[in-house]
């Protein structure tokens, strides 16, 4: 068969480590695709996660679950690249971009080299930097080169609004944007709980404190991975929220890393901003409304994320 099966029925995990063997189990629980193939370079942790989901799978709706090779990848409508380099205690994700760069430019390499002409959703971390690695490395669109962004943040700001406000992190509509890590931007000025300010919502009470709110967003990471050593379920989740964006055909708007090209007068750079996601991947890339102080610190996100890539020769 050639090019990607029919939306759907195959997905490749490229590392199984912590965040790729959580994404394959929670694929599976979500009965997303009819078959989920692990690659890693340690055969043997491969085979031993496909062994212990295939155990799962059992009490699961029926997948098809193997330790494979990138030719097993060929016809997958999606391959998510987890393998990267792993940050440690209080390491910034972009502390092993260079690590990172070399895993996912192989992985690509392999990837492209066995005929995979999916969508390649990026996890590895620093995510942003690369999903351009993966992009340009793939000669894939760039409508079909993810990276999974700030949609984990933008969770992690709605529980936390969910929280202090008493309402449903559903109700909570905003957005984190631009680099997933430390020079992330929470845009309040647009953010709505129920269809209010957040100022409104919260009257009488005083609305949360933005600084704070941002803070805790921000190092929600650091504070898990000194407890547990990494992060996963969160990760993980987002990765399955895009797939199903994407095998469903939702059409759904989420923040995730795509190609900038000259929006916000930023190009040529991953950073996330809300996007259409649907089967053709990211169909339409979106501008919110920010403030002035906003668009700044993003474009000065996108300058902190631009040097370091050039640094290590991205
Ligand atoms: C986190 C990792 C995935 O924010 O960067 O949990």
């Amino acid at each position: 068969m050639t090019g990607p099966n029919p939306s759907g029925s195959r997905v490749a995990i490229v590392g199984t480590g912590h965040v790729g063997a959580t994404a394959a189990y929670a694929l599976m629980l979500r009965a997303l695709f009819r078959e989920i193939v692990l690659i890693d370079s340690n055969a043997d942790l491969a085979r031993a996660e496909a062994a212990d989901l295939k155990d799962a799978n059992a009490l699961a709706r029926p997948a098809r679950i193997w330790a494979g090779t990138y030719a097993d990848a060929r016809t997958a409508s999606i391959a998510v690249v987890t393998a990267g380099g792993a940050t440690h205690g209080s390491q910034s994700r972009l502390s092993v971009a260079g690590e990172s760069a070399k895993i996912v430019t192989s992985c690509v390499d392999e990837l492209i080299g066995a005929g995979f002409a999916g969508i390649i959703l990026v996890a590895a971390n620093p995510v942003d930097l690369m999903s351009l690695v993966a992009f340009r490395r793939s000669g894939l669109p760039s409508s079909h080169v993810i990276g999974t962004g700030t949609l984990l943040d933008t969770n992690r700001l709605r529980q936390e609004l969910a929280v202090k406000l008493g309402v449903s992190a559903w109700a909570v509509e905003g957005f984190v944007l631009g680099e997933h890590g430390d020079s992330e931007v929470v845009a309040f000025s647009s953010l709505r709980v129920g269809g209010l300010s957040m100022k409104a919502f919260a009257s009488p009470s005083p609305e949360p404190d933005r600084s704070e709110i941002a803070r805790k967003v921000r190092e929600a990471a650091y504070e898990i991975a000194s407890g547990k050593g990494y992060t996963s379920f969160g990760v993980a989740t987002a990765i399955v929220r895009i797939c199903e964006a994407i095998v469903r055909d939702e059409h759904a708007v989420l923040p995730v890393s795509t190609l900038l090209t000259g929006q916000l007068g930023i190009g040529d750079l991953y950073l996330s901003l809300p996007c259409v996601l649907g089967a053709g991947g990211i169909e339409r890339v979106l501008i919110p409304d920010l403030s002035s102080a906003e668009a700044e610190a993003l474009r000065r996100s996108a300058a902190a994320l631009a040097e370091a890539g050039s640094s290590i020769g991205i």
